[in-house]
C-alpha cells in the first residue's frame, strides 16, 4: 500500500501534491517524494519519514509548475531508504513515474535491460527503466507497451520531459481516481484529496490506461482501444474518502481482503515446483532440515492465524509446532535450541509481549523470524528475518485483513518447508492452485453481504454465544468468537464442537445461540453431532456450510454459505463471514465498530 497524488493544470502543482500526500498518509508513511516539471526538466525530492520531511526540505525551493507527480511509500520491496523512495526515473531522470503494486517479475525485466543504471531496489525504479527503454516520443505508448509486458499489480502515473504537457496513468490491481476540474485534472490513490477541489471523479478500472492534458482526457485499454468511461459525482466528505464509501474502516478492511490475499502472495508461490518462495527467511536448506520444531508466538488475532499455522506446519512439513500467547512464553523458562524456528506473528510489529519473547527465544540460541505487516517496526527490525504480510494499514482495531494475510504466510511457509521435506510436487501443486482461486472465492462470499447482515440482526438481542468448529476450523470459531465480543460486547466463547459435552453445554438453552462452523471436510459428520447435541438443548443455530450442502439446513434457522477449498486453506474463507456477522452485530447495537471501548490496536505495554 502506498499512497500516489499527481496534478495537471494551471495551479501550482506542488502546494496541492503535498496537501493530497497528507490525506494519503495513511496508506504509508516510510518516505515522500514528487517530481514537478520545472523550466522543461523534471526535478525530484525525496525524503524519508513523513511528508512534513518533504515539505520541509523543499521549502526554500523556488518552484513554479503546474504539473507534478508524488507519492507516499509503504515498503514492500528494499528497506526504508531515499533511493528507494517515489518518484523512480529512468537514466536520465527524463521519466519517472510513482507506482503502488508489486511488479512480481521485476527480476526478469531487471536481466532483460541490459546496461541500464539501476540505483535502487525497488521494482518501480525496474518499470521506469522499462518505460524509458519503450519510449520513442509517445509517453502512452510506452506505458501501454511496457505494461504488456508486467506480471503483477499496480497502480502508476508517468511523466516524461519530452511530452512535458502530458502525464500517463494505468491500473491493475491498486485503485487511482481521477478528479475532473476547470482545465485541470487531479490523480490521487483515493478521492480524500481530490475532494477539496472537485467532486467530478473517474474511477480507472483495472487493464485501463489514462492519457491526461491539462484540458483532456482518453482513457484507453491495453489493446489501445478508446474506452468511453462515465464521470461519478461524489457525495463523500473527507473521512468517507479515506474509507472509500464504506461506513468504517472495519468494513473496508474486511472488503479489501481479496486484493491483499493477492498482493501477499504476488512473486511468492511457484506453481512449477509447487512451492512457495518466501526469501526473507534467510536460512539455506540445510538450517531448515535442522529445524525440529516450530514455535508461533503471538497475540490476541495474530495468536488464532499461528493456530491455523500449526496446523499447516504440521500437515504439510512433518514439523511438531506450538502456539505459544507471547505474554506467557515469556516467564514459563521455554524450552528452546539451535534447532527450533521461532516466529513472531504481529500486525503492529510492536506488540511488547511479542518482543519480550522474541528476545527470550533468541537469547536461549532459537532462529527467529517475522511475520508482521507494518514495515519498518521493532519486530521486523529485531529479527533475524521473516515476511512481511502486505496488508496494508489496517485502522480498525478489530483486526480482520491481517488475519488473512498471517494466516496465508503460515501457509506458504509450510509449504515451503514441506516442499523441503517430503511433501510431494503434486500436493504442493494442488495447493499452489487452490491458493490462486482464494481470492475469487472471497468475493463470492463478500457478495453475500446482505444475507449475512440479515441473520446478524436477528441475533442482536441474545447476550451469550459460543462459536463451534473442529480441526482447522476451531481456531477460526476461536476467531470469530474474539471479534464477537471485542466490538459488540456480547460474551462470546469458542470450543471445539466434541468439548461441549464436557461442560460448555450445561449453559445451553434457548437463550444462548451457536454459530456452527461445519464446512465439509474429513471432520464434518462429527461436527452435524455436535450441532445435533446443541439443538436438543434448545439453542438456536447458525451454521457456516459448504455451498450445495441443502441436508443441514434442517439443523438452522439460518445457514450461511461458503464456496468449497482444500481442508487447510478453509480458515481464509470461513473467517470472512465470521468478520461480517460481528461487524453488523456491533452497527445494530450502535456501538463504536472501529474504536471499541478498553482496546488499542497496537499495545506496547506489558
Ligand atoms: C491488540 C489488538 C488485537 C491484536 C493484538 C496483537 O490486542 O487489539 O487486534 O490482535 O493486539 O497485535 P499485533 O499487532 O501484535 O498483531
Amino acid at each position: 500500500m502506498c499512497g500516489i497524488m499527481a496534478y495537471i493544470g494551471k495551479k501550482q502543482a506542488t502546494p496541492i501534491l503535498l496537501n493530497g500526500l497528507r490525506r494519503l498518509e495513511y496508506r504509508g508513511y516510510d518516505s515522500a517524494g514528487l517530481a514537478v516539471l520545472q523550466n522543461d526538466n523534471l526535478v525530484r525530492f525525496r525524503a524519508i519519514g513523513k511528508v512534513d520531511n518533504l515539505s520541509e526540505k523543499i521549502k526554500n525551493e523556488k518552484l513554479n509548475s503546474t504539473i507534478g507527480i508524488a507519492h507516499t511509500r509503504w515498503a514492500t520491496h528494499g528497506g526504508v531508504t531515499e533511493n528507494n523512495t517515489h518518484p523512480h526515473s529512468g537514466c536520465d531522470d527524463k521519466l519517472m513515474i510513482v507506482h503502488n503494486g508489486i511488479i512480481e517479475n521485476y527480476r526478469e525485466i531487471k536481466k532483460e535491460l541490459g546496461d541500464h543504471k539501476i540505483t535502487s531496489e525497488t521494482d518501480t525504479e525496474i518499470l521506469a527503466h522499462l518505460i524509458e527503454k519503450n519510449f520513442s516520443g509517445d509517453l502512452k505508448d510506452a506505458v501501454v507497451k511496457s505494461l504488456l509486458l508486467v506480471r503483477g499489480t499496480y497502480g502508476l502515473v508517468a511523466i516524461h520531459a519530452k511530452e512535458p504537457k502530458k502525464m500517463v496513468a494505468a491500473r491493475l490491481g491498486s485503485p487511482l481516481v481521477i478528479g475532473i476540474g476547470d482545465e485541470e485534472y487531479f490523480l490521487a490513490s483515493d478521492a480524500s484529496p481530490i475532494l477539496p477541489y472537485t467532486k467530478q471523479v473517474v474511477f480507472l478500472n483495472d487493464g485501463e490506461v489514462a492519457e491526461i492534458t491539462e484540458n483532456s482526457l482518453q482513457i484507453y485499454n491495453l489493446k489501445d482501444q478508446k474506452v468511453k468511461k462515465k464521470i461519478e459525482e461524489l457525495d463523500w466528505n473527507e473521512e468517507q474518502a479515506q474509507k472509500q464509501g464504506f461506513p468504517h474502516f472495519m468494513l473496508k478492511e474486511i472488503f479489501d481482503q481479496p486484493t491483499v490475499f493477492e498482493d501477499a502472495i504476488a512473486g511468492r508461490i511457484n506453481f512449477e515446483e509447487g512451492t512457495a518462495v518466501l526469501g526473507g527467511l534467510n536460512m539455506t536448506p540445510e538450517q531448515m532440515k535442522s529445524i525440529n520444531r516450530i514455535i508461533l508466538i503471538a497475540c490476541g488475532t495474530a495468536s488464532y492465524a499461528g493456530q491455523v499455522g500449526k496446523f499447516a506446519f504440521e500437515r504439510l512439513a512433518g514439523i511438531p509446532t506450538d502456539v505459544e500467547i507471547a505474554s506467557e512464553f515469556r516467564y514459563k523458562d521455554p524450552i528452546v535450541d539451535e534447532h527450533t524456528l521461532v516466529f513472531g506473528i504481529s500486525q503492529s510489529g510492536e506488540t511488547a509481549d511479542t518482543l519480550a519473547a522474541l528476545r527470550e527465544a533468541k537469547r536461549k540460541g532459537a532462529y527467529i523470524r517475522g511475520i508482521i505487516n507494518v514495515v519498518g517496526s521493532t519486530i521486523a527490525r529485531e529479527t533475524d528475518g521473516g515476511t512481511y504480510i502486505h496488508a496494508g494499514p489496517e485502522l480498525a482495531v478489530a483486526s480482520t485483513k491481517a488475519y488473512t494475510n498471517m494466516v496465508a504466510i503460515l501457509i506458504l511457509y509450510a509449504i515451503q518447508f514441506g516442499r523441503n521435506n517430503k511433501l510431494s510436487l503434486a500436493t504442493g501443486q494442488r495447493l499452489i492452485s487452490a491458493i490462486k482461486e482464494i481470492p475469487e472465492k472471497m468475493n463470492l462470499i463478500l457478495k453475500q453481504n446482505d444475507k449475512i447482515k440479515e441473520i446478524a440482526l436477528k441475533y442482536k438481542e441474545y447476550r451469550d454465544f459460543y462459536f463451534l468448529g473442529r480441526g482447522i476450523n476451531y481456531p477460526v470459531a476461536l476467531e470469530g468468537s474474539l471479534k464477537l465480543k471485542e466490538i459488540s460486547y456480547i460474551h462470546s466463547e469458542a470450543y471445539p464442537g466434541g468439548e461441549m459435552k464436557h461442560g460448555p453445554i450445561s449453559l445451553l438453552d434457548e437463550d444462548f445461540p451457536v454459530f456452527a462452523i461445519a464446512t465439509k471436510n474429513q471432520l464434518y459428520e462429527k461436527m452435524v453431532s455436535n450441532i445435533t447435541e446443541a439443538k436438543a438443548r434448545k439453542a438456536k443455530i447458525i451454521v457456516l456450510a459448504t455451498e450445495g450442502d441443502e441436508e443441514i439446513k434442517h439443523l438452522t434457522e439460518g445457514v450461511i454459505y461458503v464456496p468449497p477449498t482444500m481442508e487447510l486453506l478453509e480458515p481464509l474463507l470461513n473467517t470472512l463471514p465470521l468478520q461480517l456477522f460481528a461487524y453488523y452485530i456491533t452497527v445494530a447495537l450502535g456501538k463504536d465498530v472501529d474504536r471499541p471501548r478498553n482496546l488499542a490496536k497496537s499495545v506496547t505495554v506489558e
